[in-house]
């Protein structure tokens, strides 16, 4: 059977790294009528970077409603908050139980964000000097370490097969992938299936301010991203402003042209075309006639979003009432699946 699972925390209204990385890929998703589909908003992870309650509940109903505008169907998908589905935690715990702290020390994610965590206090320490046994480190709050165990049951417990997602989250398939023959393993059983990542050719959508870095929502300078409620006035000012190169042609060369490469990126996704034949046809435009293209394209796939988005908004309780729907589904699978996982450990079923 093909399972599809994916998850995004709940950050309010995606950045279109999200989008072209992986929701845009949600939703091709759904055109397989053979497979199974668990879309997460995932509110336990978002814990571990810590905010504010309120903002937490009004940043989940917004990542909610952007989901169904970007066309996430209720009638396709199972759409549900992570936390709301106790199994998650209960499987948690038992993965957790069979994980050396080695290979969480291995992760770099938690490095990174210790470091923004604590402002420059980590300065001059980096991925690869840093570790869980480092002074620094010693405030590291448990919850962001094991994160990934979390992640993992996610996925296994939904006996997922298809995860969906953007290349800063292949090291935590590969751990998911691990945990799954440790465990299969340890206790002497195939339960639990290997899943496989699915990217796409915009796996990593680069900074508009800095094309060597990710587009992230906790970019500090918000020029940075374009966000999915971005009017179309925002839109084509932040691309103008990303900074390109003075070459004469227009090409695909991610290596020696980042800033190109990525508005080229950016461009063919929306057109679902190959960069390289975008930059063909770009070819002999000047940057800023490219980058008018490549803005009038983020328009047209962002503004009929946008619009659906803020209609959504209008009605908070058609998503509570959309999210509780798939929240019954998820339990009923993830409950049945838990009892065998429990049965297998040892556990009452
Ligand atoms: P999160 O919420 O950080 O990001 C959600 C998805 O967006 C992708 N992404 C990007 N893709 C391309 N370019 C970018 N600049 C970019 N920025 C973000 C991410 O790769 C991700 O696919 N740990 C996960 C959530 C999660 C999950 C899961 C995913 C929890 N459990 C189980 C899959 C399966 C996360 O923090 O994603």
């Amino acid at each position: 059977a093909k399972v599809v699972f994916s998850g995004i925390q709940p950050t309010g209204v995606p950045q279109l790294g999200n989008y072209l990385g992986t929701i845009k890929n949600w939703v091709q998703l759904q055109q397989d009528p053979e497979a199974q589909r668990y879309y997460s908003i995932v509110d336990l992870h978002a814990m571990t970077v810590p905010r504010d309650p309120k903002r937490l509940k009004q940043e989940t109903l917004e990542m909610a409603a952007a989901l169904l505008a970007c066309g996430i169907d209720t009638q396709k998908s199972v759409l549900f908050r992570q936390s709301t589905v106790p199994q998650h935690s209960q499987l948690n715990w038992v993965l957790g139980s069979i994980t050396p702290v080695g290979w969480l020390n291995r992760m770099t994610q938690w490095k990174s964000k210790l470091q923004q965590q604590t402002n420059g206090i980590l300065d001059g320490v980096n991925e690869h000097s840093l570790n869980v046994h480092s002074s620094a480190a010693q405030g590291l709050l448990t919850g962001l370490f094991t994160y990934p165990v979390l992640m993992a049951s996610d996925i296994l417990l939904f006996r997922a097969s298809h995860i969906p997602v953007g290349e800063d989250q292949v090291q935590h398939l590969e751990l998911a992938r691990d945990l799954t023959v440790h465990f299969n393993k340890t206790f002497r059983t195939n339960l639990l299936v290997m899943p496989s990542y699915l990217l796409t050719a915009t796996k990593r959508v680069m900074s508009l301010r800095d094309p060597l870095r990710k587009m992230s929502k906790s970019d500090a300078n918000d020029q940075a991203r374009i966000t999915l409620a971005d009017t179309d006035d925002q839109i084509r000012k932040k691309i103008k402003k990303a900074p390109t190169d003075s070459l004469s042609q227009i090409t695909f060369d991610p290596k020696s042209r980042p800033g190109v490469s990525n508005l080229l990126s950016i461009y063919a996704a929306v057109r679902n075309i190959d960069p390289r034949v975008a930059a063909q046809e770009m070819q002999t435009l000047a940057n800023a006639q490219m980058k008018e293209m490549v803005a009038q394209a983020v328009v047209d796939e962002i503004t009929p979003i946008r619009k659906r988005l803020g209609e959504l908004l209008d009605d908070p309780q058609y998503i509570e009432d959309e999210l509780r729907k798939g929240e019954e589904r998820a339990r009923v699978v993830a409950e049945e699946n838990w009892r065998q996982i429990a049965q297998c450990v040892g556990l009452p079923a």
